[in-house]
C-alpha cells in the first residue's frame, strides 16, 4: 500500500474524529499529510464552519486554495491541532521539521487542548533520527558558531539546509541545520541540551506533546495514546 494512499486513509479518519468532537478552532500542522487532511476537510460540511490557524506559509496556501477560513493565533487557542511527523517513536515522541515548520508547529502543539498526529506507517521508528537527520532552527546571526556548538555537543555533522541554490529560510526568517546524528537514546535530553544555546530557536524533537497518534497501516488506522 502506498504512502499516498495511507495519507488519504488517515486524513479521512482524522476528519471522522473531528466530526465527533466540538471543535470550533483548529490548528493545522504542515506537510503533505496535513495537506490531504485540508482537502478532505474542505470537501466536508465542516469545511465552511470551522476556523483554522495555519502553522506555515505552505499549509496556509493549501488552506486558502481550498477556501477554509483562517485566523491568527491571537484569535484564541485551538481546541485541536492536527499535524504530521517525520518520525514517531514508541513513546510518541516526534521528529519534526522536514518542511521547516517546526517552531510554529511546536507553538501550536503546546497551546492546543488536544494534539493529534496523523501519519502513514513509514514514519514509525524505534528511535528518533533512525531514517532522517534532526532539524534545528537557528538564528542566521552567528549560525556558524551555533553549528559548531551543536556538532560538538552531539559529535555529529550539522548541515545547513538549502533550497535550490540558496540557503533555506524558514517562515520566521531563520536557517535550519540538519544534524546527522545517531538514533537518539534520550530525545528529551538532546532537546534540552540544544536549547541551551542562544542561537538555537527550536529543536525538531517533540516530547510529551502528543495526545494521540493515528497511523495508517494499509487501509487500517490504529490509534496510539501515551
Ligand atoms: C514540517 O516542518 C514537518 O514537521 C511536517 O509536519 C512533517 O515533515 C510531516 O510531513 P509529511 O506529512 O509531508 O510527511
Amino acid at each position: 500500500m502506498s504512502a499516498e494512499h495511507e495519507k488519504r486513509v488517515v486524513a479521512r479518519k482524522a476528519l471522522e474524529l473531528l466530526k465527533e468532537e466540538k471543535v470550533e478552532l483548529l490548528g493545522l500542522g504542515s506537510g503533505t499529510t496535513v495537506a490531504v487532511f485540508v482537502e478532505e476537510l474542505a470537501k466536508s460540511d465542516l469545511g465552511a464552519k470551522i476556523k483554522a490557524i495555519p502553522s506555515s506559509s505552505q499549509i496556509e496556501t493549501e488552506a486558502r486554495r481550498h477556501g477554509l477560513t483562517l485566523v491568527s493565533p491571537e484569535y484564541g487557542k485551538p481546541d485541536l491541532t492536527i499535524d504530521g511527523a517525520d518520525e514517531i517513536d514508541d513513546e510518541l515522541n516526534l521528529l519534526k521539521g522536514g518542511g521547516g515548520a517546526l517552531v510554529r508547529e511546536k507553538i501550536l502543539a503546546m497551546s492546543s487542548s488536544y494534539y493529534l498526529v496523523i501519519a502513514d506507517h513509514s514514519k514509525v521508528v524505534n528511535r528518533l533520527c533512525t531514517n532522517r537527520p534532526l532539524p534545528v532552527e537557528v538564528l542566521p546571526y552567528g549560525y556558524l558558531w551555533t553549528k559548531e556548538l551543536i556538532e560538538g555537543a552531539l559529535n555529529s555533522e550539522a548541515r545547513l539546509r538549502y533550497s535550490g541554490d540558496g540557503i533555506f529560510v524558514s517562515d520566521n526568517g531563520n536557517y535550519i541545520l540538519d544534524v546527522h546524528c545517531q538514533p537518539l537514546e534520550e530525545p528529551e535530553s538532546v532537546e534540552k541540551l540544544l536549547k541551551l544555546y542562544p542561537g538555537v530557536v527550536e529543536v525538531g524533537i517533540f516530547t510529551e506533546l502528543t495526545d494521540e497518534a493515528l497511523i495508517a497501516f494499509g487501509d487500517e488506522v490504529r490509534s496510539f495514546t501515551p
